[in-house]
């Protein structure tokens, strides 16, 4: 082992060193992946030197998501003592399910399950678990909510349509999990938003009601907090007065942005969470552990419970429920995902994550002062997000983004809103600086100016 460690670290120096000095890595065409890269399997192994070699290519051409140059997607960046966490993790090789299996790491779990309802507002009935990332934190609410409604489902299955509500802004997951729950995509409603894409609670009000005049069941509405494109805030307060109405369970998807609850500054966005059923957080995503961490938790225990656990002889052999994790898991094995967030917390307390957090707002600010100080670019998100989203000199967003990609300058993507297409750049990564957010403006227009406008002009 003691050489395979040495490997290691021989391959993380060089990965560190190609960071700096190729923050994007050069991409290779699909189709020239398997002549560039030695990636097939044989009959026969390789020495270590060899095996090295091949390594140390592939760390070559893999993006760089931990540079300052990754604007792509919503998580970047590198935070050393999560990574050590995780490290650990690997190491250890535990399997969450059971006491017996992960010991005082089922402590880690549940003291991170803890404070999180806390600095959630959630009562103490209230528990938890890490799912395999936010789309699987919002299945397991929509499971949740499913079975809270009617608790024959998991025996029986569905008796009747029931239907569940979204803004037209959330996360494609909410779909995709309609269809895995069995209740099926048609009978995902999609919510009108305001101009800022922010869910319209009257809306809302509106599809419930008409819903419940066709026969349908309304069960569930999922709120977000942080919408994956445009980083907005629904509404909690206004959305839960629906639910109580209607009994509908509420869940706030925070995968992106629900990290907030570190922040006294921003945690105004999502005033009201205490009035939600339950709640997800991906700490991969604004507090910069390494993937994934993903958070779901609930008020209500007993539903966790009821939803997820099974008799299982052959695992669960010593211990109460609530020291065995798997009773309340979505997976069997689990790997230990919160080692890395707890060890991150533990070293940098909360007032350490509530600095991460403000950092990348502070971030977006200044790129957004940039933008509306510059003739040449149009800002189409909004103030309090970390999705900074422009168009610059009417070219489009998507070859903007392709071209700085495919020549190794910047990584970042577009989205679009109300028919606009834009560039979405993330503030997402922590270690970014003042420097770092200029240079990304700065090498954007100069590639622009040098190569996108001489191609469109010839
Ligand atoms: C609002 C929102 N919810 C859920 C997800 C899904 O999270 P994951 O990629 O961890 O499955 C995302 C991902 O970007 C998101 O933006």
């Amino acid at each position: 082992m003691q050489k395979d460690i040495n490997i290691f670290i021989e391959l993380v120096e060089q990965l560190l060193l190609e960071e700096k000095s190729q923050p994007v890595a050069k991409p290779i065409p699909t189709s020239d992946l398997y002549n560039q890269l030695d990636l097939s399997l044989n009959e026969n192994g390789l020495i270590d030197d060899d095996l090295k070699n091949i390594l140390k290519d592939i760390i070559k051409s893999t993006p760089k998501t931990a540079s300052k140059s990754f604007f792509n997607q919503l998580f970047g960046g590198r935070i050393g003592k999560a990574a050590l966490g995780d490290l650990l993790a690997v190491m250890f090789n535990n399997s969450m399910y059971t006491y017996k299996v992960a010991g005082p790491h089922v402590g880690i779990e549940k003291q991170v399950i803890h404070n999180i309802c806390e600095l959630a507002g959630y009562s103490k009935n209230s528990d938890g678990t890490l799912a395999p990332g936010g789309s699987m934190s919002n299945m397991m609410a929509l499971t949740m909510a499913r079975d809270y409604k009617n608790g024959s489902i998991r025996t029986h299955g569905l008796n009747r349509l029931m239907t569940l509500y979204t803004s037209k802004e959330s996360h494609y997951s909410i779909s995709k999990n309609a269809a895995l729950t069995g209740i099926g995509r048609n009978q995902v409603r999609h919510v009108n938003t305001n101009n800022k894409g922010e869910l319209l609670a009257e809306h809302l009000g509106e599809l419930v009601q008409k819903d419940i005049n066709d026969g349908y069941e309304p069960f569930f509405v999922n709120a977000t907090a942080g919408t994956t494109v445009l980083g907005a805030f629904d509404d909690i307060e206004a959305i839960s007065k629906v639910c109580k109405k209607h009994k509908l369970w509420l869940h706030v998807d925070g995968a992106y942005c629900g990290g907030v609850i570190f922040s006294k500054t921003y945690k105004q966005l999502i005033k009201g969470l205490e009035l939600s059923d339950s709640f997800s957080v991906n700490a991969h995503k604004m507090l910069g552990t390494p993937l994934s961490c993903s958070i779901i938790v609930t008020q209500h225990k007993a539903q966790l419970h009821h939803s997820f656990s099974n008799e299982a002889d052959y695992l669960y052999q010593t211990d109460s429920d609530d020291f065995n994790l798997g009773k309340t898991s979505l997976q069997c094995g689990r790997r230990n995902d919160a080692l890395k967030l707890w060890t991150l917390w533990k070293s940098i307390g909360t007032n350490g994550l509530e600095k991460i957090v403000d950092k990348q707002f502070e971030m977006a600010d200044i790129a957004r002062t940039y933008i509306n100080n510059h003739k040449d670019y149009t800002l189409h998100s909004f103030d309090d997000s970390i999705s900074i989203c422009f168009s610059y000199k009417d070219i489009a967003a998507k070859e903007i983004c392709t071209a700085l990609y495919e020549n190794s300058k910047l990584m970042v993507g577009f989205g679009k809103f109300n028919n606009q297409e834009f560039v979405r750049m993330v503030t997402i990564n922590s270690v970014l600086e003042k420097e770092d957010i200029l240079a990304f403006f700065e090498t954007l227009e100069s590639y622009v100016s040098s190569t996108l406008l001489n191609i469109s002009a010839s």
